[in-house]
């Protein structure tokens, strides 16, 4: 099974090694690591155990972290995905190039994995948290049908947890 994802603008495929440069340039860019890992730039060592992490979580479980592109294009636009929040479940969590926001790609993918967790893998509910901060992810997880449901401490000050459940 190749877990692609696809949408009206955007193809979705699970990340892989090959992408390790590639992933690791986006997620240190400061516009993009500010909310992302509590403005921490990871190691490189650090984003190949996420991308192991994901090619784990797809053979056992069919989810993990996608590499979001632009249909006609080869380069990468974002990431989205799905990982453990606490032992509450699982968390939709995406980012995006700073040159392609703005255009609706981060809800249309966070949509799509949102879609596949609860349809075809039939989850319950998917969980989100976001600091109180950022409001840009604030407006993905709304446009989603996403509620609000509790505030809890974090490293940049309080974070806020939604969810939708099926
Ligand atoms: C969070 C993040 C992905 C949001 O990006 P974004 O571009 O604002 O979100 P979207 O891709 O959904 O785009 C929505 C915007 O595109 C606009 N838009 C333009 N064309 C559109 C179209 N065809 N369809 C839908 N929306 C469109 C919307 O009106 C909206 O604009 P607004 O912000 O002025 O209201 C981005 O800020 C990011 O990568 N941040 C760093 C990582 C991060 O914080 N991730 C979340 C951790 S919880």
């Amino acid at each position: 099974m190749d877990h692609e994802l696809t949408t009206p603008r955007l193809n979705l495929r699970p990340v892989r090694a090959s992408d390790l440069a590639a992933l690791h340039a986006h997620w240190t860019l400061p516009d993009v690591r500010r909310f992302l890992f509590d403005g921490a730039a990871l190691s490189l060592a650090e984003v190949a155990d996420v991308v192991s992490a994901s090619e784990r979580d797809f053979a056992a479980a069919g989810h993990g972290l996608w590499i979001v592109r632009e249909r006609d294009r080869a380069a990468l636009a974002g990431t989205a995905g799905l990982r453990p929040l606490d032992d509450l479940g699982l968390e939709v969590v995406y980012s995006l190039a700073p040159e392609v926001w703005g255009r609706g790609y981060a809800t249309e993918a966070a949509r799509a994995v949102v879609e596949h967790a609860l349809g075809d893998l039939g989850l319950p509910e998917v969980l989100a948290e976001v600091d109180a901060g950022n409001t840009a992810s604030a407006a993905v997880l709304e446009r989603l049908g996403m509620t609000p449901f509790a505030t809890v401490p974090g490293e940049l000050g309080p974070l806020i947890r939604y969810r939708r459940t099926r």
